[in-house]
């Protein structure tokens, strides 16, 4: 080919390309869209959601495109996989489910926006660690972004906003007028390796980020915005799930920013999937009526071995929080938290052992949560009301607390008593203000600092591959 025909070709290739991005309504598409992102995999295949009828304008009703587009790219799951961009626009949509070896991939000015339709989210059935939903005895609505018995599937943009316009859900749930649980923006069940990541979420309808009876995930770089006042906005709720790491994000939500779970009472001690080997780093939080990370209230399956680093919170109710109850039973343990860096709290630390809300009246009273092995170093902390709010169960108490190198300043109008404690025991060292006798037990003066462990979680030796994409 001589250069005087390649120029041709090329002229012709791109007014081709030039007319094919016009879209609906002469507006121009982002044709030639060129960018790298990280991710566990990269894919052979791509397309773009506009090849399966896709309109971006924030009117026309997008789930059809997103199925069938999943539905036409699932073909590529054993051949190379496929990656779904979605260019900027605004892409009205009800609940989709991917697929394996597959990315979705949202460009820095594509808005997903949740259809305000209830028809437009499928009705599942109950977690069965749950044995009810959680905002009615039924089913519940399926998330937003879903699937089920994948592997290898990532959800990730040049931070692309999923928008879940939830004000919708949290009137119809403080009505009390919802049949079933309202829906998360993005949840997986019985999957493996999975990347959520570069991604904001505003408003969810309910949790943010929900991955369930799964392994290997990442969550990274995710800002997550929800007003503080809304219902059960959690962030990332990890729920009987090994293998995870959560890093670099920044949460403002109406409930706990991280919420480690593993189930119901009765139903979550059957299913007895506890969450491990879970890393969470770098996490920033806003949340005045909750904690920056919770560990239940639903833990009856066990929760054990999590590490928190670097936890930033402002205007947060409590640091780390232990929620259970007697009927609970399950454990947490082997808690490490290193290095919190906390301003404005009502509780430093605060462990709950009568967090009453029960799945329903067949709990069995013996069931007592076993909760031992809780280590935080490395705190300071400023204008606090009370620095630690310990209340064990009654025959019950919660063992081997341990707490050093803690420097916290009391806010100005401060609770009288700095410390609560009942039913627990622990040692302590370097914290101030001096801790309630029991958390001072023997031992306390032989401490250098509460452990932390420093083996390396499998999920921390993946690493990111530079994957591209390029539109046509
Ligand atoms: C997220 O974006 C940042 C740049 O904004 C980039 O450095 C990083 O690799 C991205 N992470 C992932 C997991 O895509
Ligand atoms: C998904 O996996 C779970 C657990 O292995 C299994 O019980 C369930 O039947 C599977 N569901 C589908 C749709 O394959
Ligand atoms: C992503 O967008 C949100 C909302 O606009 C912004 O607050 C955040 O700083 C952005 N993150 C990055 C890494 O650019
Ligand atoms: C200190 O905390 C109180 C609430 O306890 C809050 O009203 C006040 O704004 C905080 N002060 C600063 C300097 O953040
Ligand atoms: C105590 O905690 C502070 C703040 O996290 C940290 O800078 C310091 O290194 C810690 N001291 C020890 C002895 O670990």
């Amino acid at each position: 080919m001589s250069n005087k025909t390649l120029a041709i070709c090329v002229v012709t290739v791109m007014t081709l390309m030039a007319t094919v991005a016009r879209g609906r309504g002469g507006r121009v598409l982002q044709s030639f869209d060129e960018f790298e992102y990280t991710a566990m995999a990269c894919r052979e295949h791509s397309a773009s959601i506009t090849e399966f009828g896709g309109v971006g304008d924030g009117q026309t009703l997008n789930t059809k495109a997103f199925q069938s587009a999943v539905e036409h790219l699932s073909q590529y799951s054993d051949n190379g996989g496929a990656q779904l961009y979605v260019p900027a626009g605004k892409w009205l949509t009800g609940s989709f489910s991917l697929t394996s070896h597959f990315t979705l991939f949202l460009h820095r000015d594509a808005v997903l926006l949740a259809a305000q339709d209830i028809n437009e989210f499928p009705v599942l059935k109950a977690l069965p660690s749950y044995g009810r939903g959680r905002d009615a005895a039924g089913g519940r609505f399926a998330s937003l972004i879903f699937g089920t018995n994948l592997t290898d599937v990532v959800v990730t943009g040049n931070n692309g906003t999923i928008d879940g316009q939830g004000s919708f859900w949290w009137q119809s749930f403080h009505k009390g007028k919802l049949k079933y649980t309202r829906p998360y923006l993005i949840e997986f069940m019985f999957s493996d390796s999975i990347q959520i990541s570069n991604l904001t979420l505003l408003d969810s309808p309910s949790w943010n980020i929900h991955p369930v009876y799964s392994s290997n995930i990442i969550v990274k770089g995710i800002t997550i915005i929800a007003p503080v006042t809304s219902p059960n906005t959690d962030g990332i709720n990890p729920d009987s799930c090994t293998n995870t790491r959560i890093e670099d994000c920044y949460i403002v939500s109406g409930d706990d920013c991280v919420a480690v779970k593993s189930g119901w009472d009765e139903y979550g001690i059957a299913f007895g999937m506890p969450p491990s080997q879970l890393g969470i780093r770098r996490l920033t939080c806003i949340s005045p009526y909750s904690a920056a990370i919770a560990l239940g209230s639903e833990m009856s399956g066990g929760i054990q071995d999590v590490r928190a680093e670097d936890i930033t919170a402002f205007h947060t109710e409590s640091g780390v929080r232990i929620k259970t109850a007697v009927g609970r039973g399950g454990f947490v343990k082997d808690i490490y938290v290193k290095g919190m860096n906390l301003h404005t709290m009502k509780w430093i630390f605060w462990m709950t052992g009568n967090y009453k809300a029960h799945a329903d009246s067949h709990y069995d009273p013996h069931a007592l949560p076993v909760i031992s092995g809780i280590n935080y170093r490395d705190v300071v902390a400023e204008n606090v009301s009370m620095a630690g709010r310990l209340e064990g169960i009654s025959g019950d108490p919660f063992t081997e607390i341990c707490i050093s190198n803690a420097t916290i300043s009391m806010a100005a109008k401060h609770k009288k008593a700095m410390w609560m404690c009942s039913d627990v025991q622990g040692i302590t060292t370097g914290v101030e203000p001096q801790p309630c006798d029991l958390l001072t037990g023997q031992g306390s003066e032989k401490i250098n600092g509460c452990d932390f462990p420093t083996d390396v979680l499998a999920i921390d030796t993946v690493e990111l591959k530079s994957c591209s994409y390029r539109t046509n």
